[in-house]
């Protein structure tokens, strides 16, 4: 296994593990996921991507932002228009379908409101054959060494909070659960080891 930052050819592996790691599997459109957690990062930041590969091929990966606020802006500006015509906006919220379309067309949704110190985020998931072994904390050294050095403070994760395996992980690296909003836990990691900032109003 290798470690590596991710190329445009590994668009389709990404978006195939995002899908199928989902625990949240009650959609019809699956991919509508992958175009929400995983695609928008390769296009957009793809400096902020890196993967785990295998003979079998790409076995695992990461995806984040520097400044979240800034990188929600620019996915409204130059990723939901691609999708404008697949997916329109909702006019109501009645079922995840429509959350997870509307959050295509307003990511902002998923800025949490303890976002002070912590304005960088991420996602991470391994396929089945790469847990364990330490590929996840390696994969978020790389991501974060990468944040640090963009001069982000922190960085912030949202999870399901019956994800109690990743809330685990998370927590092994230093995070702490910054918040409770619904099912999610929010968690941060400031990266000067410093403990939790007040929420910020930067919720837009
Ligand atoms: C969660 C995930 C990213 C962790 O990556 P990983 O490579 O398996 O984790 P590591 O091997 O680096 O684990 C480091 C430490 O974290 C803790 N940890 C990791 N996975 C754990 C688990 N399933 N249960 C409890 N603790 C866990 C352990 O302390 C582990 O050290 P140890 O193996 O020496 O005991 C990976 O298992 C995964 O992708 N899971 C499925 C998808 C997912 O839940 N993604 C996160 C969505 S928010």
């Amino acid at each position: 296994m290798i470690l590596r930052p991710a190329e445009p050819d590994d668009l389709q592996a990404v978006h195939d593990i995002c899908v199928e790691t989902a625990t949240q599997r009650d959609l019809d459109d699956l991919d509508l996921i992958g175009y929400i957690f995983a695609d928008p990062y390769l296009a957009l930041v793809p400096e902020l991507c890196f993967v785990i590969a295998d003979d079998e091929g790409v076995a695992g990966y990461t995806v984040g932002a520097v400044d979240t606020a800034e990188f929600y802006a620019r996915w409204r500006a130059e990723w939901t228009p691609r999708f404008a015509d697949r997916y329109p906006k909702p006019a109501q919220e009645t079922n995840r379908y429509e959350s997870l379309v509307l959050s295509l067309h307003n990511p902002e949704r998923f800025l949490p409101a303890t976002l002070g110190g912590y304005p960088s985020h991420l996602h991470i998931n391994l396929d089945a054959r790469a847990r364990r072994q330490g590929w996840g904390t390696k994969l978020l050294d790389a991501l974060f060494d990468v944040q640090r050095q963009a001069g982000s403070p922190g960085v912030h994760l949202t999870t399901s909070t019956t994800n109690t395996r990743a809330i685990a992980f998370y927590h092994t690296l230093g995070f702490e659960v910054l918040d409770r909003p619904g099912n999610a836990t929010v968690m941060g990691l400031r990266f000067d080891g410093s403990g939790r900032m007040e929420a910020s109003p930067s919720r837009s």
